[in-house]
């Protein structure tokens, strides 16, 4: 075993390519034909990412269907230390779900593991294997009369096993909070192939540590995420949703503290989209079209639900605009008209990410601060950027409503691509610089994975750190989880 300056294992995967022939040979017997695949072309989608920044490769690609064979597996990759990678939907933005380049480790997609397990409306609460797409929980909710909150761009894709594993976040995170507040029990494979049974659908548990905390926003370090039981909640029978444009940036909070207290709380979503944003996916994305006629620098996304039929929200809302207006906070606004407008807003505020990919090199930032340090966070650090790199286009949005800025960067018009990405480092350090002078997060919601390995040493305290690396090596001494990602050393000695 090697140790690094700070006294961490790192993997020695001393086997040669015989003695990994046998072990895939044994994999493959335990989890049958449909259960693997070698073949490059079926391999390949597994080895990139949404962003297209990293691109890993790995002899197998490991599909079980059931916690047995998931345990079989693991407990087989324990004694010869193969490295595992977990994948759920692999739409994470870290690069966490991709195996490194030396193609040492194997990928177990958790992808034929979907079944809903139970729903109890009762309890409020549903269990699901990890492999499930999100999507079809909120469906198997719905079909239950309940409803399933957690809610991202990528949910027709994503699979719950990597929400839990990402703490996502998304755009109800305000009313009903992060995936960690939504789970209320897991299963899962530890490292040495045990299986922790945590599915208990309890509200109130205090018996010791809180160990499924451990495993949510593990992000696959620590254990593989089996089946989850997932709270539930009473669906909205009234959902309103505007758009509002604003003037000034400094505005933006002030009028989220008065929707919060105008609504009774039954905020469910408050989004801010800038100009460019707007131009952005009006001009890349199908059948999209500006919605208000005049063109201001802020609007914000904002969506009320009640659970109740005659709730009175649409009068509410009516009413808040046009009280916003007149206090000049608010200069403009459209409440959607049917569920069809509503989910015409929506697709703007949900295709930001793909219509900036249109746009060049796009280098980003997902920051939290509080709440009431959104603006002066926003307006110093579009200032920053734009001293480093004249002509940069900043791209501030999201679920401020959280105090999460989806801080990205734009190539400035007519720049060269990798010249721009090429100044990655330098920008995140400008920008996460005056986050941390808000005592804010360099991730609010994406994770660490490979992107952010460097940022989180520069920025965790060295107490952060060990305990970190202490529970890391304490659940997986021999390093075999997805190593290399959160805290511990990368193969290439990074981190
Ligand atoms: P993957 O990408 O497959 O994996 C992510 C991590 O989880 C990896 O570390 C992987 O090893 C681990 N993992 C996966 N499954 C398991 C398991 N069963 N057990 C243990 N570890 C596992 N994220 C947000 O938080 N909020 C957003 O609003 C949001 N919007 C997005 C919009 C778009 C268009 C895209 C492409 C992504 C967005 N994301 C967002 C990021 C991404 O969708 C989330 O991180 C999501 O939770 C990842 O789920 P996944 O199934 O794709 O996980
Ligand atoms: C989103 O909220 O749309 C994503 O988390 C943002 C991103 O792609 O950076
Ligand atoms: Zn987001």
């Amino acid at each position: 075993m090697v140790y690094d300056s700070d006294g961490m294992k790192t993997i020695v995967n001393a086997m040669n390519e015989a003695e990994r022939g046998t072990v895939l040979d044994k994999i493959k017997a335990i989890v049958g034909p449909k259960g693997w695949t070698t073949d490059p072309h079926d391999i390949e989608p597994h080895l990139t990412e949404p962003r297209g920044l990293y691109h890993g490769a790995t002899p197998m690609v490991v599909r079980p269907a059931s916690t047995e064979e998931v345990a079989a597996v693991v407990k087989l990759c324990a004694a010869a230390r193969l490295p595992i990678v977990p994948q759920g939907g692999n739409t994470g933005l870290v690069g966490a779900q991709v195996p490194w380049e030396d193609g040492k480790s194997i990928v177990l997609s958790l992808a034929r593991m979907n079944r809903v397990r139970a729903v109890d409306p009762l309890n409020y609460t549903i269990t699901v294997e990890a492999g499930i797409i999100l999507a079809d929980v909120q469906k198997a909710a719905e079909d239950a009369d309940r409803l399933f909150p957690l809610s991202l761009g990528a949910e027709g894709s994503c699979r719950i096993g990597g929400n839990l594993s990402t703490n996502a976040g998304g755009v109800a995170v305000l009313r009903y909070g992060n995936a960690r507040d939504l789970a209320l029990g897991i299963e899962v494979v530890l490292p040495d192939g045990q299986v922790w049974d945590g599915l208990r659908g309890l509200r109130k548990d205090n018996t010791g540590y809180d160990l499924k905390q451990l495993f949510i926003g593990g992000e696959g370090t620590l254990g593989i995420i089996t089946a989850a039981v997932l709270k539930l909640f009473p669906r909205p029978r009234e959902i309103e949703t505007a758009l509002l444009a604003l003037a000034r940036v400094e505005d933006v909070m002030e009028v989220f503290a008065r929707a919060r207290a105008a609504s009774g709380d039954q905020l469910t979503a408050f989004e801010l989209i800038p100009r460019i944003g707007i131009e952005m996916t009006t001009n890349h994305l199908h059948a999209l079209s500006d919605p208000i006629a005049a063109k201001y620098p802020w609007y914000v996304l904002l969506e009320v639900s009640s659970s109740q039929t005659e709730g009175g929200l649409r009068t509410m809302l009516e009413s808040f605009l046009a009280a916003q207006m007149e206090a000049g906070l608010v200069v403009d606004g459209v409440i959607a008209a049917s569920a069809g407008q509503a989910a015409e807003l929506w697709r703007i505020r949900d295709g930001m990410t793909e219509a900036q990919g249109y746009e060049g090199g796009s280098i980003k930032h997902d920051v939290a601060v509080p709440v009431s340090r959104v603006a002066d966070f926003i307006i110093e650090a579009s200032e920053a950027v734009a001293r480093a790199i004249p002509g940069i286009r900043p791209v501030a949005f999201g679920h401020v409503g959280d105090g999460n800025i989806h801080f990205n960067l734009s190539q400035p018009i007519g720049a060269d691509k990798a010249e721009f990405l090429a100044r990655w480092v330098e920008m995140n350090r400008i920008v996460h610089d005056i986050v941390a002078a808000r005592n804010g997060s360099i991730s609010a919601e994406h994770g660490i994975g490979r992107m952010k390995l460097e940022e989180l040493t520069h920025y965790k305290t060295k107490v952060e750190l060990d305990l970190m690396r202490k529970i890391k090596a304490a659940l997986d001494p021999d390093g075999i989880m997805n190593p290399g990602k959160i805290v511990a050393p990368a193969p290439d000695g990074r981190g």
